[in-house]
């Protein structure tokens, strides 16, 4: 890769430009796509975590890191999760090489100690369980971020989906936890050309913001 670098101080950060080459900027945005259908093979616990031991650095409000995944990779857990999906993504949930559920634990609190460790006590803070949730929900949607981005780092494809029954799947699988269901993230290689939709266009940076 083009970005292989002995040093951060190597990186040439040049005026309009990136400091990664075109070969990695392919990889993680222009080239890659949401993906539908997968083609065979596995993807392991392992390689989830070593992309989480990368994304985990990402930032996160008071570095609550509130993300939290459920792996599905049992037919009886594929069957159960499926039953709560949109039926358009029912299919893809049951045929996928690896799905994530990616969830936000309203308990972060109780990791401050060690999260927020400039902080003594922080975590007596967040008393409130549905501020907590709010709270919880908007970091570890930003990590959802991160994650995919980061899957994408380590070759694999990613077909995000929000068409479902979040509570259902709360209730299905985090009633012991209080997790959160935000997303659900099949993973893998594409089966083909044909296993995302044709590219859509994105919006232009004048057309999203604004210099005041
Ligand atoms: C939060 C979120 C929810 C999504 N939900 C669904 C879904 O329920 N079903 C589906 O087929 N695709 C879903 N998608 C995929 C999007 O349609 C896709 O990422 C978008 O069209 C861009 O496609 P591209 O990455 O291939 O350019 C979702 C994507 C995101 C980020």
């Amino acid at each position: 890769m083009s970005t292989d670098t002995t040093s951060l101080d190597d990186l040439d950060f040049s005026p309009g430009g990136l400091a990664i080459g075109d070969d990695v900027a392919d990889l993680l945005f222009r080239e890659a796509r949401s993906v539908n259908t997968f083609a065979d093979g596995d993807v392991s616990d392992e390689q989830v975590g070593t992309v989480y031991d990368l994304v985990r650095w990402g930032p996160t409000m008071m570095n609550t890191v509130p993300l939290r995944l459920l792996l599905v990779r049992t037919r009886e857990g594929r069957e159960r999760l499926a039953a709560h999906m949109a039926e358009g993504n029912r299919d893809r949930v049951l045929a996928a090489p690896l799905t994530v559920v990616a969830a936000a634990d309203p308990n972060f609190h109780e990791h401050l100690d060690v999260l927020v460790p400039h902080l003594p006590g922080v975590r007596d803070r967040f008393p409130d369980p549905a501020a907590r949730e709010a709270l919880a929900r908007s970091s570890a949607m930003l990590q959802i971020g991160y994650l995919i981005v980061g899957l994408r780092a380590a070759g694999l494809h990613v077909g995000p989906m929000g068409g479902m029954d979040a509570a259902g799947i709360d209730a299905e699988f985090f009633a012991g936890n209080g997790w959160k269901s935000l997303m659900v993230l099949n993973l893998g290689t594409p089966a083909g050309p044909e296993s995302a939709r044709p590219r859509a266009p994105r919006l232009e940076f004048d057309q999203v913001s604004a210099t005041v």
